[in-house]
């Protein structure tokens, strides 16, 4: 006759037995499903959005600023002031999960392109873009906006930071006479803005957007420290 093991080593057999038996469900949920693709971030399951996650490739070089999205009553005052008509072509420098060109190409029948350099982004903005059916209007590049050739743009929108907007500034300066820049939040030390509007939304959270037209004017130096 066996001796039955201590009962320390059959708490430990019970719970490898048990580890061992997820690791075999779980092998099989993954072995049966089908695997997405990540550059058109086709997913319908948890299961799938998890694997497209884990084999979405990392940035080539990390975004400068992170994914925070515009809020949507933002979004859609922005949209408004740039007067949008379907002559129009609207590019979002850093697109998140596509907010500005879904809602611009829904409302305004504009073409748009969004970019970002994060593939996780850009996946998130062509999953959008499809959910609508916008894709004939609507286009998602991966790219490093500072290396982008967007002279074809007529409106710009941008939630970046303060000094990124100023190292866009030299090409956003070249655009065509009248392309309209809408920033969330932030300014553009050195250009005067055009307008800058600033409004309550849900929950009394202020927004504050600033608008520029091309050309615009030279913002006049900040007073010096100490002087009259
Ligand atoms: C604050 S989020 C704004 C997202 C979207 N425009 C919105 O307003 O909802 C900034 C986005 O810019 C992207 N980004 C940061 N640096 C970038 C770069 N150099 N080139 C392209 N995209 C960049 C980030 O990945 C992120 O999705």
């Amino acid at each position: 006759m066996t001796p039955s093991p201590p009962p320390r080593n059959r708490s430990r057999v019970r719970l490898l037995t048990l580890v061992g038996v997820l690791a075999v469900l779980i092998a099989a949920q993954v072995c049966f499903t089908p695997f997405p693709d990540w550059r058109t971030g086709e997913a319908s399951s948890h299961l799938e959005r998890l694997v497209l996650r884990l084999t979405v490739p990392e940035p080539g070089r990390e975004p400068d600023v992170p994914f925070v999205g515009t809020p949507q009553a933002a979004v859609e005052r922005m949209l408004g002031m740039a007067a949008l008509t379907t002559n129009d072509v609207l590019y979002d420098l850093g697109c998140g999960d596509g907010r500005f060109v879904v809602t611009a190409a829904q409302r305004f029948g504009v073409r748009a392109v969004g970019v970002d350099i994060d593939p996780a982004r850009v996946l998130d903005s062509r999953r959008n873009v499809r959910k609508h059916g916008l894709e004939h209007l609507v286009t998602i590049k991966q790219a490093d906006i500072f290396e982008l050739d967007f002279s074809d743009a007529t409106v710009v929108t941008l939630y970046l930071l303060p000094h990124l907007n100023v190292r866009l500034m030299p090409k956003l300066a070249g655009l065509k006479p009248g392309t309209r820049i809408l920033s969330y939040e932030f300014d553009m030390r050195g250009a005067r803005p055009n307008r800058v509007v600033d409004f309550a939304g849900q929950g009394q959270q202020r927004h504050k957007i600033y608008e520029w037209i091309v050309p615009w004017e030279p913002e006049p130096p900040a007073p010096q420290a100490g002087s009259r």
